[in-house]
């Protein structure tokens, strides 16, 4: 949601920032812009997307900042885009947030000043300008103004002829990166991994400025020390590697993704569970309620960590979507857990419903994907998905992680619990194993999955019935097509069918049906014989061919014990990717859509 960079050094630095918005613009691609300052500020913006920005040159620029946006206030023309200036036009700013006290602020301060933009952010450079005016530095300047702002923001601001970049940060996302003889900021590393993986974070409240020599952090007005960490992610990572989409590397690099999620977690003998994080055994024992946090993709996998955590674990699990979130278990902490899962630890939703269980007195754990982000630093605990980075809009491997990791923390709650023999231990942990190598089966069956989706790709709506763990992934595999093929697709427990949505179903809305084992394929089938009876086509996805028999289309998958519906997700993913390259759909930057949802 909205992508912030910035660059000092030596070299091109328009060439630079506008390198660093391509990298960012999964994270909003309806505008964008760059602003170069020296002793005078050059701009360039454009309503559409990086492609189409021209990388601004400047003879005295030192240094440079860049937006590439997901419109909140205000449509995405080149007027809203960003960088905003004030009226000397001496002062840039780009921001990722809302200022929610902006309408007041704009109201006071348009008695002396001129606005463009019908945005929130543009009352941030009037009021840097108002106390550059005093006669004060930049970085007074803005911190004086950020002490006037309401809401959540990571902001750049720079100024001709003052000296650096000054960046601030409340609850919004913000990274500062240390090249050998250049800084970099970046609303994540993904804008500059390319030239460094050493990276600050900076928390809530701080404030820096960024000059050639030196970086100094405040928060509160006093110095603070921020510690650099090493990535270890690289630049290939973050790059297409030869695949036309970065969904579709992402799909492909599932494998490696998992093999990490469970690498070093798993004892040789596939006994034990060791997730590195401090949660007691009297702890883990006397809980009686895990509540899940989430949004989309992530809330799907926490609908399936319930199925695998109230079966295996023998724990009450309710699964709250977290715009919609209340805190109603038990203030005791030794009672309720809140588990928030996000991938990128920054959506705002999520963080706003874990701040409510925080409050209520609930210990809380994060699961993540992203070192550092917000939800690492809130939560009390952290267990991370090292799934890598994720750049598609569309999460795919992030959401097998997320499964592989929560089933982790299954067998762990459940052995320490008493509640999953040794033996059943050992074959979900076997299971976990195998998943890898079955996701990789899935993907030498690619060709095939995209002469399906061909066949189907002009349908009416598809329909997607799960039962058990087989109805998160019906949802989720619903989810995945319409947000890149922009179809109507929707996902049923498939026992519900019959009460109402059948009404849907007609030869022109193929019917997806997760007949995995763990998913209580025998009694899906039943529901496959009424979409067929009404003429509907029929795509099944087993591992056991004695429930496909009357299916037409059918993808086998290999046995994975509990983990099956994981495999199926992966063949649906496949499906969605294919049906939506097949209308010619922007595949990584859905339209509306952007990664990381940092508004409520
Ligand atoms: C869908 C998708 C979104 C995210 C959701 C939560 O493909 O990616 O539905 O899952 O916005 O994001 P995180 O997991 O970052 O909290």
């Amino acid at each position: 949601m909205c992508g912030i960079t910035g660059y000092i050094g030596p070299d091109d630095t328009g060439r630079i920032v506008h390198q660093g918005l391509k990298n960012l613009e999964y994270r909003g691609y309806d505008s964008a812009g760059i602003a170069l300052t020296g002793e005078t500020l050059t701009l360039a913006k454009t309503a559409g997307e990086v492609d189409e920005l021209t990388a601004p040159q400047s003879a005295d620029a030192t240094v440079g900042i860049g937006h590439t946006r997901w419109s909140t206030h205000g449509e995405p023309t080149e007027t809203n885009a960003h960088p905003h200036t004030d009226c000397t036009g001496e002062v840039a700013v780009v921001h990722n947030g809302i200022i929610e006290n902006y309408d007041a602020l704009k109201r006071e301060l348009s008695e002396q000043h001129i606005f463009q933009s019908e945005t929130d952010t543009e009352v941030i450079p009037h009021l840097i300008e108002t106390h550059l005016a005093d006669g004060i530095s930049l970085l007074g300047a803005v911190q004086r103004t950020t002490e006037q702002l309401d809401g959540s923001y990571a902001i750049a601001a720079t100024a001709a002829g003052h000296n650096g970049i000054v960046v601030a940060r409340e609850d919004s996302p913000l990274l500062i990166g240390h090249g050998d003889d250049a800084t970099f900021i970046g609303s994540d590393a993904t804008a500059f991994i390319e030239h460094t993986n050493q990276i600050t974070y900076l928390e809530s409240g701080d404030i820096a400025h960024l000059t050639t020599d030196d970086i100094t952090i405040y928060n509160g007005g006093e110095p603070v020390d921020r510690s650099t960490d090493t990535l270890d992610w690289d630049a290939e990572a973050a790059g297409k590697s030869g695949y036309e989409h970065y969904m579709l590397k992402e799909i492909h690099e599932q494998p490696r993704a998992l093999r990490q999620a469970i690498s070093g977690r798993i004892n040789d003998l596939a006994t034990s569970v060791d997730l590195e994080v401090d949660l007691p055994t009297e702890y883990l024992q006397s809980i009686e309620e895990i509540q899940i946090i989430a949004c989309g993709t992530s809330y799907h996998a926490g609908l399936y960590a319930k199925e695998l955590l109230e079966t295996h674990a023998g724990v009450k699990v309710t699964v709250h979507i977290a715009s919609e979130y209340e805190f109603n278990g038990d203030r005791d902490p030794w009672r309720t857990l809140v588990l928030a899962i996000t991938q990128s630890g920054e959506t705002a939703d999520t963080l706003s419903a874990l701040r409510e269980a925080t409050r209520a007195g609930a210990r809380t754990l994060a699961l993540t994907n992203t070192l550092g982000s917000t939800v690492t630093r809130e939560a009390d605990d952290t267990v991370f998905i090292r799934a890598g980075p994720e750049i598609g809009v569309a999460a795919t491997k992030t959401f097998v992680s997320q499964v592989a990791t929560t089933t982790l923390l299954t067998v762990h709650l459940g052995q320490v619990r008493g509640t999953l023999s040794s033996q059943a231990t050992t074959e979900f942990l076997e299971s976990l194993r195998d998943l890898p190598g079955a996701v990789q089966q899935v993907l030498d069956q690619a060709p095939a999955l995209k002469r399906a989706a061909e066949t189907y790709a002009d349908s009416k709506a598809f329909f997607y019935i799960g039962r058990k763990a087989g109805y998160p992934v019906a949802l989720e595999s619903a989810l995945k097509l319409k947000e890149i093929s922009y179809d109507h697709a929707e996902g049923f427990a498939a026992g519900e069918l019959k009460h109402g949505p059948l009404a849907l179903v007609t030869p022109e809305t193929p019917v997806i049906a997760i007949l995995t084992n763990q998913a209580a394929a025998e009694k899906t089938v039943n529901n496959v014989k009424e979409v067929e009876s009404r003429g509907a086509p029929v795509i099944g996805v087993a591992s056991d061919s004695a429930v496909t028999s009357d299916i037409d289309t059918v993808f086998e998958i290999p046995a994975c014990g509990p983990l099956e519906p994981v495999v199926a997700n992966v063949v649906l993913q496949l499906f969605a990717y294919y049906v939506a390259n097949e209308k010619g759909r922007p595949i990584d930057k859905p339209r509306n859509l952007a990664k990381s949802v940092t508004v409520e």
